[in-house]
C-alpha cells in the first residue's frame, strides 16, 4: 500500500484547519509583535488573561474571606481540566508553585529501605531531578544515573538498568537539551515487571506531544504551565488513582489532611491526589493558566502534535537545505516540539535574531520551539534569516 493512502496517525505531520488555528492565533497578542518560537522556555499567555488579572484584583480590591470559596473552585478546576487533558480522572491532579517542590514531596514518600532503594535516572534529566534525588541520599536513596554522553536517550541501556532494587525510575519524556523522548509504554512495561514505579517529567511535552496516563499505566507524572500549557507560575503532579492510598509524602502541609478546611487537626489525608497539597495554596496562577489550558484543549492535543511536527519538519527541512547541523532526533516519534539546531556563536545568532523579533532560546544549541498558533510561514521567515546570519 502507498504511504499516502494511509489515514493520518498521530505522529502524521498536518497543519490545523485554517479557521481553528486563525482562531487559536488571534487569542495570543505576543504574536502580533514578534515570530514566537520560544515555547520550549516559556509560552505564550493568551488575552483572556487580563481579565482574570482584573477579576483578581477586583477580589483583593474588596476582600472579603469568602473569596476563599472560588478560589478554591478555582484551583480544583484547573486541577481537573490538567487531569482531564492527561486522559485522568478528577481528583488525581494536584498543583503547586513548581515541579521541584512537588517532585521532593513526592519523594518524600518512600523509605529507600535496601534492597529496593535505587531511583534510576539518566544523564538527560533537568537538573532539578538529580538534585532532589541526591538530597533524599540522606534517607537512603542510592541515585543511579544512566549516561547517554549525547543528546539522544538510549533506552535500550536505561532498561538495562532496572531490576529488583530499582524503587523508581525518573525520566524526562522528552529531553530539556535535545527535545529527544523516551518510548513510554515500553519503560512502563519494563519497569513493573521488576516492581519499580516510573515517574515521568513531562514538562517538556504536556500541550503539544499526547500523553494518556490511564492508557501507560504510567505511575506519577509532572509537568506545568508555564511551557507549552500557556499558563504561568503553577505545576502539577499526578499520581496514578490507586496508588495514592499507599503513599504518604513526609513534606507536607496542612492542606493534605483531612480536615484542613475545618481548621481542625487533621488525622488523616484528604481524599485523592489532594493528599499531595502543601499549605496555603496561590489560586491567581491556576486562574491565569486555566485559559490557556482551555483554549488548548479546545484545539485537542492530537492535533496540535500533528500542527506541531509540520512545523517541525519544515525547520528540519530547512535546516538540511542551509547545511545547519540538527542535534534533536529527526523520527517525528522520537521528538517532541523543539529542534535543536548546533550553530557557531549560537548565544550571539539568538541575540541578533531577537533584535529582528525572531524570538528562540539558546542552552548550548539553538532550540527553536513553536507551538501550535504559529505557522509554516513564521518558520520560514525565521530559518531566512539564521540562514542570512550564518552567511549560507
Ligand atoms: C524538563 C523540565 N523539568 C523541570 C523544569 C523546571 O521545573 P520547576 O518548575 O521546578 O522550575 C523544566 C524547566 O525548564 C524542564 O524543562
Amino acid at each position: 500500500m502507498n504511504p499516502a493512502d494511509l489515514p493520518p496517525g498521530p505522529d502524521t505531520p498536518a497543519c490545523l484547519d485554517p479557521a481553528v488555528h486563525a482562531a487559536l492565533r488571534a487569542e495570543f497578542p505576543l504574536l502580533r509583535s514578534c515570530v514566537y518560537l520560544n515555547n520550549n522556555s516559556t509560552g505564550a499567555v493568551p488575552a483572556g488573561a487580563e481579565r482574570v488579572l482584573h477579576d483578581y484584583w477586583d477580589t483583593l480590591r474588596t476582600w472579603r474571606d469568602d473569596a476563599w470559596q472560588d478560589w478554591h473552585v478555582g484551583l480544583d478546576r484547573y486541577a481537573d481540566s490538567v487531569a482531564a487533558l492527561l486522559g485522568a480522572p478528577p481528583g488525581s491532579v494536584v498543583t503547586d508553585a513548581n515541579l521541584s517542590t512537588l517532585l521532593a514531596r513526592l519523594a518524600s514518600c518512600f523509605d529507600y529501605r535496601p534492597p529496593r532503594d535505587r531511583v534510576v535516572i539518566t544523564d538527560l534529566e533537568f537538573p532539578t531531578v538529580p538534585f532532589v534525588f541526591r538530597a533524599f541520599g540522606r534517607y537512603g536513596a542510592r541515585l543511579d544515573v544512566v549516561g547517554t554522553g549525547g543528546p539522544d536517550l538510549d533506552q535500550d541501556a536505561l532498561q538495562a538498568r532496572l531490576d529488583e532494587r530499582t524503587l523508581l525510575v525518573c525520566v524526562t519524556h522528552a529531553a530539556f537539551t535535545s527535545g529527544a523522548t523516551v518510548d513510554l509504554p515500553r519503560l512502563v512495561e519494563a519497569a513493573h515487571r521488576v516492581g519499580a514505579l516510573v515517574v515521568v517529567d513531562a514538562f517538556q511535552t504536556v500541550g503539544v506531544v499526547p500523553l494518556d496516563v490511564t492508557a501507560l499505566g504510567v505511575d506519577a507524572v509532572l509537568g506545568g504551565a508555564n511551557k507549552w500549557l500557556c499558563g504561568v507560575g503553577t505545576a502539577f503532579l499526578y499520581l496514578r488513582p490507586d496508588l495514592v492510598p499507599h503513599l504518604e509524602p513526609a513534606a507536607t502541609g496542612w492542606q493534605a489532611g483531612d480536615r484542613a478546611l475545618t481548621f481542625q487537626p487533621s488525622t488523616g489525608w484528604a481524599p485523592g491526589a489532594r493528599r499531595f497539597a502543601g499549605g496555603t495554596p496561590y489560586p491567581l496562577t491556576s486562574l491565569v493558566s486555566q485559559v490557556g489550558l482551555d483554549l488548548l484543549a479546545g484545539v485537542g492535543v492530537p492535533a496540535i502534535r500533528r500542527h506541531s511536527l509540520a512545523l517541525t519538519q519544515r525547520v528540519l527541512d530547512r535546516a538540511a537545505q542551509a547545511g545547519i547541523a540538527v542535534v534533536s532526533p529527526t523520527a517525528a516519534h522520537r521528538r517532541g516540539g523543539v529542534v535543536f539546531l548546533d550553530v557557531p556563536d549560537g548565544e550571539a545568532v539568538k541575540r541578533r535574531l531577537a533584535a529582528q523579533q525572531l524570538i528562540c532560546s539558546w542552552r548550548g544549541h539553538l532550540r527553536v520551539g513553536p507551538h501550535a498558533y504559529n505557522t509554516l510561514d513564521e518558520i520560514d521567515a525565521f530559518m531566512d534569516a539564521l540562514g542570512k546570519e550564518l552567511g549560507r
